[in-house]
């Protein structure tokens, strides 16, 4: 099945699962916590997961899952054509704000992004593409932004790093137009899509930044590691990704 294909199937799954994120929502949510007060799961995030898992399983039974509910977080390795999922990132967010939160599904073969998804379910916004797609909105094409340098734009940051000065990181937000903070991997990312900001440092998992990664770098924009060393897809690790000229500037 060519990529293109497998974006219409795919686009076809998130805009059902978005249809059952707003059902389910209407309904009381149940909400637990995970590794601390404030890492949430919800029956929600969990209804989202088995529903794309299973789409997944019927039809590409050879393919490995990585996703962040119910036991599918991790991979020996990312051998082979593999499913990054997050079912709702932004999880506080959708509990607080109902808003301002993303289903997302990466693809990638041999370590080697090929699709990503990013749907911004309140907002009706899907955002996808991949390698030799270009990147689309809903059904319209979009434009690379500018490949502006560190200082001549707005940053996204993890509060929590911002906060405590990780790799000096306050120093980029005090030269560069501010910094801002959304709280969802996703929503940052379509934010750099759309040119709003230049750049996001933060320290995510590989559901969070896969499907990002793939759309960001068809428009030129460079991910790594904080400490400028490859993507792991393995645990958490310090982020950076960034317009190329940006990127060069602050990882100098
Ligand atoms: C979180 C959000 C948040 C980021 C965290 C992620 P979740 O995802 O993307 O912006 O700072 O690192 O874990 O847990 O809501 O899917
Ligand atoms: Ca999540
Ligand atoms: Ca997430």
């Amino acid at each position: 099945m060519t990529s293109s294909l497998l974006a219409q199937k795919v686009k076809i799954w998130i805009y059902e699962a978005g249809e059952l994120v707003q059902e389910l929502e209407k309904g009381q949510l149940q909400v637990s916590s995970k590794s601390s007060r404030s890492d949430l799961v919800t029956n929600v995030d969990q209804e989202v997961q088995r529903f794309l898992v299973a789409k997944i399983e019927n039809e590409f039974s050879e393919d490995k899952i990585l996703a962040e509910e119910d036991g599918k977080s991790s991979l020996a390795d990312m051998s082979g054509r593999v499913w990054l999922i997050d079912p709702i990132d932004g999880t506080i967010n959708f509990v607080f704000q109902r808003e301002n939160f993303a289903i997302m599904i990466g693809v990638y073969e041999d370590g080697i992004g090929k699709l990503g998804f990013i749907y911004d379910v309140m907002r009706g916004e899907l955002y996808w593409g991949g390698a030799g797609l270009g990147i689309f909105c809903n059904e319209k094409k979009l434009e690379s932004p500018k490949n502006l340098g560190a200082k001549d734009g707005l940053w996204s940051v993890n509060a929590g790093m911002y906060a405590q000065n990780i790799n000096n990181i306050q120093a980029i937000g005090e030269s560069s137009m501010g910094v801002r903070m959304i709280g969802s991997a996703g929503l940052e990312f379509i934010s750099m899509l759309r040119g709003k900001t230049i750049g996001y440092i933060s320290n995510l998992c590989p559901w969070d930044y896969a499907p990002g990664v793939v759309l960001i770098k068809e428009f030129g924009f460079k991910a790594s590691g904080l400490d400028g060393l490859a993507l792991v897809f393995d645990g958490q690790q310090r982020f950076i990704a960034a317009t190329a000229q940006a990127y060069n500037e602050v990882m100098k």
